[in-house]
């Protein structure tokens, strides 16, 4: 009987050099006895596994020749891709014979059953992907109900979550956290292990308990306030928001204990909606209550750090980081955009998604070069509403637009550009009045009390969306704008 020990048991690449050197020896599955060590001990970086070419190299679906069995490989055995990708997750699963099932199938595969994984009723096929959707689901919920609460500690703020998920997951999952969180100081404690970003480098080390994270904070108001919010008790199906969000994380979610109320209450506020519908008055945003803000020192580079520590609104909590303007401090042009998208919140700049990619297309296209403009927007974070694994962009209210505009003004003053071009509604109506209509008054020069002269046209986006058949007319007035942008440039 062989014993192999792996220091960490969700490492794919510690089983691999094992399971590898057990096939070369030719030592079949039912001599093997594979014992997982404590994990987290021996990490001291980032462990996503990975598919390392030499340890075991894989093949295309029309793989090597079969070998005998119980003969020895003596070379890098060749395993289908669809192996790896179904090892990669199932190491992660918490069932302690996954290394020994593992190798069983990799013995079979190797040993003249090369079709073994598309017989999905084998037992041993089945095991490892019911393993592997159970680690892929548990990777998704822990991606969507992890919630950080806020300590401070001498270097300022830091976030904690404490999360127990039913699989090894974290080591796979913290690099999203990384990606979603990179500006924030946090850990992540599990059971098993636990993870901390310091903004630099992500570390992975021992289990924990629950007492080791903070039980709740100020911010978890926000949250409740937040959840209660997007909350649609026309939408509500409880069977399925429990599928979604089974009982068993509620406990660490301060949202969820709104939960029974919310869903109590659901048919008297559906209700309450229907009848209250025809008699809304226009929604009325009382002016925020605002800290006072004197333009900050350092020019545009102390508006844009100030615009990073902004919390005049709710809106910084959920996003990754505030979006600052971008441009030369020198820029004859402003544009002002709406707010942030997904992947503006992600990179911390303006305009780098989908409607900034047309946006810069456009510009290339009437022959203004997009690096001497100053790109701005009306409000500076991502606002969003979570959807399973997306965040759905949603719109800025008033009182999130007033909140920001302070911002848009200190930058108006700092940079003092000769034009401005508002993109869509949010910023013409920013500049220009409440009562500005984009589609009517586009294409015209409107002079601002200091002299500054706007132009406002659609958003990019507004053209991303609009049916197959508009677009070419839409296109061709949008760069009928810019062109006058780029006359007025040239005179
Ligand atoms: N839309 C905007 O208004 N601004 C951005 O930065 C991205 C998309």
């Amino acid at each position: 009987m062989r014993r192999v020990i792996l220091d960490d048991a969700a490492d794919l690449a510690q089983w691999r050099e094992a399971a590898r050197g057990l096939l070369l020896a030719a030592v079949p599955p039912a001599e093997v006895l594979w014992e997982g060590g404590a994990q987290g001990d021996l990490l001291g970086g980032m462990t996503s596994p990975t598919i390392d070419a030499d340890v075991l190299a894989t093949s295309g679906p029309a793989g090597a020749g079969a070998f005998p069995a119980r003969a020895a490989v003596s070379r890098a055995p060749r395993v289908p891709r669809e192996f790896l990708a179904l090892a990669t997750l199932v190491i992660a699963h918490a069932d302690p014979q996954r290394h020994a099932r593992l190798y069983r199938l990799l013995w079979r595969l190797v040993h003249g059953e090369r079709e073994l994984l598309a017989m999905a009723t084998d037992p041993d096929v089945a095991w490892a992907h019911d393993a592997a959707k159970a680690v892929s689901r548990e990777k998704h919920k822990m991606k969507a109900f992890v919630r950080f609460r806020e300590v401070a500690d001498a270097r300022g703020a830091v976030y904690i979550a404490w999360f127990e998920p039913e699989h090894d997951v974290l080591p796979q999952v913290a690099p999203f956290f990384v990606r979603r969180f990179a500006g924030m100081r946090w850990s992540i404690l599990t059971p098993a292990r636990s993870a901390h970003w310091d903004r630099e480098a992500l570390h992975l080390g021992e289990g924990a308990h629950r007492g080791d994270a903070p039980d709740g904070d100020a911010l978890e108001d926000l949250w409740r306030v937040y959840y209660a919010n997007i909350f649609n008790p026309a939408r509500l199906k409880v069977d399925a928001m429990v599928k979604e969000m089974p009982r068993r994380y509620w406990k660490n979610m301060p949202e969820t204990s709104l939960i029974p109320a919310l869903v109590r209450d659901a048919g008297a506020r559906m209700q309450q909606l229907v009848d209250a519908a025809p008699t809304v008055p226009r929604k009325a945003f009382p002016a925020p209550d605002l800290p006072s803000r004197a333009l900050p020192a350092g020019g545009l580079d102390g508006v844009h750090q100030a615009v990073s520590a902004c919390r005049a609104c709710a809106l910084w909590r959920p996003a990754t980081q505030a979006v600052p303007g971008e441009g030369p401090a020198d820029a004859r042009v402003m544009v002002i955009g709406e707010q942030p998208g997904d992947q503006e919140d992600l990179a911390g700049r303006p305009f780098v998604g989908p409607a900034g990619q047309l946006f810069a297309r456009a510009l290339h296209e009437v022959g203004i070069d997009r690096g001497t403009l100053y790109v701005t927007n009306t409000v500076k974070h991502f606002k969003y509403a979570p959807r399973g694994k997306h965040r759905l962009h949603v719109r800025a209210d008033a009182g999130e637009q007033a909140a920001c505009r302070p911002w848009l003004e200190a930058e108006l003053a700092q940079l003092r550009p000769r034009f401005v071009l508002c993109l869509g509604a949010m910023a013409a109506q920013a500049l220009l009045g409440a009562g500005f209509a984009v589609l009517r008054e586009r294409g015209r020069w409107h002079p601002l009390a200091d002299g500054t002269a706007v132009l406002a046209t659609v958003h990019p986006s507004y053209l991303l969306r609009l049916p197959a058949a508009e677009q070419p007319a839409a296109r061709d007035a949008f760069l009928a704008d810019l062109r006058m942008l780029r006359n007025a440039l040239s005179r």
